[in-house]
């Protein structure tokens, strides 16, 4: 097997005091947080990649839906010569890309970039076997610190897949979506996957399914935190909740204590206490409404030039340009 070289943006100590400054931030605040990219340690990613095969869990199996239809369209539109791709995760989904771009003939390179080295190696040593001829460079790094340094030859796509682009709050998203606009040229291209407003039913479940797998995963969190900080949390004193926030039209996940406890946080010299019914949110997953995301977009120097959605209308794949301003 070849080896894949992948570019490090993060070492375990400069993870590790990171971690104890969220963990700080967010369990000493008024209401209790954690963000979200903690999930993702070779655990977590590895739950996840069972949350995508749930019977629950449509946004993965819509989103592919969109891009076999539409993969064709993407590689003539754009003549990409690099596709990167942020929170790659697996990226069993970019496959459907990497076909229509091979096949269209332009495409050079593939630069997955993700915080998880597991999930992103094990990604990058497949595709580089499966796609030879293709460069692939893969980058562990953070998509809110490391865009700067993206390698690859014009023009670019940036894919950010997977309704990822939710998991931020919505004055975090303006700034990733500039962010992403900034290092692109005019005219490059971003392949956005936004999860749209639906029954609030079927957001549930899927954010909270039968077999207590997205249970497992948020509950991960206390894990990574155990572990790299020597806290002393009890993941079965806690209880996850799915909670469709109406008003603001996400999903919130939360843990929530089951009794009043005190947990112990060496690494970040902390004692956090929770109430009986305390929760911890976790992470929160807009969902989207079309014309919101054509704003967005166009507030952050994008131009929407196609909007993709499933045949039921649950997820929505935008390919913009980069315009000027
Ligand atoms: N794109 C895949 C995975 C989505 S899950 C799909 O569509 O199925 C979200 C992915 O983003 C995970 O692989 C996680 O490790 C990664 N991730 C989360 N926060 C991140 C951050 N701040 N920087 C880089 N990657 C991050
Ligand atoms: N990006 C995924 C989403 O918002 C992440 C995710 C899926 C998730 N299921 C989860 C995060 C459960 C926390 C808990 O759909």
């Amino acid at each position: 097997m070849t080896e894949v070289d992948l570019d490090h943006h993060r070492s375990g100590d400069a993870v590790t005091a990171e971690l104890r400054a969220d963990v700080v931030a967010g369990l000493t605040a008024e209401r209790k947080w954690l963000p979200p990219k903690w999930f993702y340690d070779a655990e977590g990613s590895e739950l996840f990649e069972k949350i995508t095969q749930l019977p629950e869990y449509y946004p993965t199996r819509s989103e592919r839906e969109v891009l076999a239809a539409h993969a064709g369209d993407v590689a003539e539109l754009t003549g990409a010569h690099t596709l990167v791709e942020l929170g790659s995760g697996s990226s069993e989904k970019t496959r459907l890309l990497l076909d229509a771009l091979t096949a269209h003939g332009t495409l050079e390179a593939f630069v997955p970039l993700d915080v998880s080295e597991s999930a992103l190696a094990e990604a990058a040593e497949a595709i580089s076997k499966d796609y030879p001829g293709l460069t692939v460079r893969g980058v562990v790094g953070d998509f809110t610190q490391h865009l700067a340094l993206l390698p690859g030859g014009q023009p670019r796509v940036v894919a950010f897949l997977g309704g990822t682009i939710g998991n931020f709050l919505p004055a975090e998203r303006a700034t990733f979506l500039r962010s992403v606009r900034d290092v692109l040229d005019e005219g490059e291209w971003l392949l956005l996957g936004t999860d749209l407003v639906k029954d609030p039913g079927i957001l549930e479940r899927a954010y909270d399914d039968a077999a207590g797998v997205t249970a497992q995963f948020d509950k991960n969190v206390l894990r990574v935190i155990n572990e790299r900080l020597g806290a002393d949390f009890d993941p079965d004193e806690f209880d996850h909740v799915a909670y469709w926030d109406a008003e603001h039209e996400w999903i919130e996940m939360r843990l929530r204590a089951r009794r009043a406890l005190t947990v112990e946080i060496p690494g970040a010299d902390l004692t956090v206490r929770l109430a009986e019914g305390e929760h911890i949110r976790t992470e929160i997953s807009a969902k989207f409404r079309p014309a919101g995301v054509e704003a967005e977009l166009a507030a952050a120097g994008f131009e929407l030039v196609r909007w993709w959605t499933d045949s039921q209308r649950r997820f929505g794949v935008s390919l913009a340009r980069s315009v000027r301003g």
